[in-house]
């Protein structure tokens, strides 16, 4: 079947889909599950492993994957509009796989500073010990070419940005960074490659915790990595293989299932999400919303330009100086959990901590400060999440006027 000219909800639908080599078969690959991988041949075996050793897509060995695996990789780089994808454990590890890949001591990476913030963890703890030095930049307020040394090899970005989701121009970084011979490599969970495509835009490598939009359910930690060349897809492989990863058949099954329903679980989202936006923009309690899809946020703009749409994540501050406010607003809602993570088809409410904004340079700029909660906004009736955030409100207003 050919998807070259098809519509991406036709793509998400039947790429990968196994082909009906018996004349008839299941509508979805199977979980196939293996250690070992048989060769019919030694001279078969050698071929093979030579195939894989020049950075084809061949699997020697279990941890490589197979059908299940492959198809997934298929349906990720159809939806990224990638030359390959590859699959890690988890998104966190997706993105320590990349760095890894793309560079060596001596090396320097320029990263936004509003990237997903356990980034700087493999920076701290792994990164500066083999003398890869990283420079966090604020992509909104910094030029971009006055930063790049002779030693740079990365940009390194996510956009819309964690917890605030600061709309970043990834075509004009993306072309400075190119000027120089930079890699560029983007965090797209965000829109789970529905909305967004940095390969379009200039980006040689887009990222997702698939563990988020794709899987979509809660159930699976995923990582996948979609580079635009042959180039990349052998630096990528053998430090793969050098790491020794491996992502289940199980999990590869299961994120294949959600990534079926992407389209039409984010379309809810998105509608859902901005109704909550909407809200609280008008709610006395709020000082400001992060949400691009917003026509007063000031990535309104960029983001109609570059996206597609938006996801179920909006953040809030509060209007009040009390720092509690965020935590006792949380422990008051009803039907979201409380819990990192996002992307499955449940409401979720996380409160940003003070540490984890202050790395962000669009923080510094917001005044007073206060508080503030990421919600995630699942498939629940947006009415419902509402009464729910409306009532949250007026007990956390009641309690920081008796503990005044
Ligand atoms: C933007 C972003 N990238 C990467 C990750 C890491 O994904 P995982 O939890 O699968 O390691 C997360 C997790 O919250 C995330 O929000």
């Amino acid at each position: 079947m050919s998807l070259d000219h098809a519509h991406v909800q036709t793509r998400l639908v039947h790429a990968g889909s196994p082909a009906l080599t018996q004349g008839a078969g299941p509508v979805n690959v199977p979980v196939v599950r293996t250690s070992t991988v048989r060769f019919a041949d030694t001279a078969t075996q050698a071929a093979l492993n030579q195939q894989r050793a020049a950075g084809d897509r061949v699997a020697t060995y279990g941890r490589h994957g197979l059908d299940t695996h492959q198809a997934l990789e298929e349906a990720v780089a159809l939806l990224e509009g990638g030359y390959r994808t590859v699959l890690a454990p988890s998104g966190l590890a997706a993105i320590t796989l990349v760095l890894l890949a793309t560079l060596a001591p001596g090396d320097h990476a320029l990263v936004a500073d509003s990237v997903y913030s356990p980034v700087r963890k493999v920076d701290k703890s792994l990164l500066a010990r083999y003398g890869i030095e990283v420079e966090y930049f604020s992509p909104g307020q910094d030029a971009l070419e006055p930063l790049i040394r002779p030693s740079t090899r990365l940009l390194y970005l996510e956009s819309p940005s964690s917890l605030l989701f600061e709309v970043l121009d990834l075509p004009a970084l993306a072309a400075t960074a190119r000027r120089h011979g930079l890699w560029v490599a983007a965090d797209n969970t965000w829109s789970g490659g529905l909305y967004y495509q940095p390969l379009a835009l200039g980006a040689h490598i887009s990222i997702q915790a698939a563990t988020k939009y794709l899987a979509g359910h809660s159930d699976v930690m995923m990582g996948v990595v979609t580079v635009d060349s042959a180039e990349l897809a052998q630096r990528i492989g053998a430090t793969y293989d050098a790491l020794g990863l491996s992502v289940g058949a199980d999990d590869a099954y299961l994120t294949l299932r959600g990534l079926r329903t992407l389209d039409v679980r984010l379309a809810r989202h998105q509608v859902n999400a901005l109704a909550v936006a909407q809200y609280l923009a008008t709610h006395p309690d709020v000082s400001r919303v992060f949400h691009p899809a917003l026509p007063d946020d000031p990535g309104h703009a960029l983001w109609r330009r570059d996206f597609s749409g938006a996801s179920g994540l909006v953040s809030f501050a509060f209007d009040h100086p009390d720092p509690t406010a965020a935590s006792r607003f949380i422990d008051a809602l009803q039907y979201f959990s409380i819990g990192a993570s996002w992307g499955g088809y449940e409401s979720l409410a996380l409160e940003a901590g003070p540490q984890r904004l202050a790395e962000h340079s669009l923080w510094k700029q917001v005044p007073g400060q206060q508080s503030v909660v990421r919600l995630h906004i699942g498939l629940e009736n947006p009415q419902d999440l509402i009464g729910d955030l409306e009532r949250a409100f007026s007990s956390t207003r009641e309690a920081l006027r008796r503990s005044a």
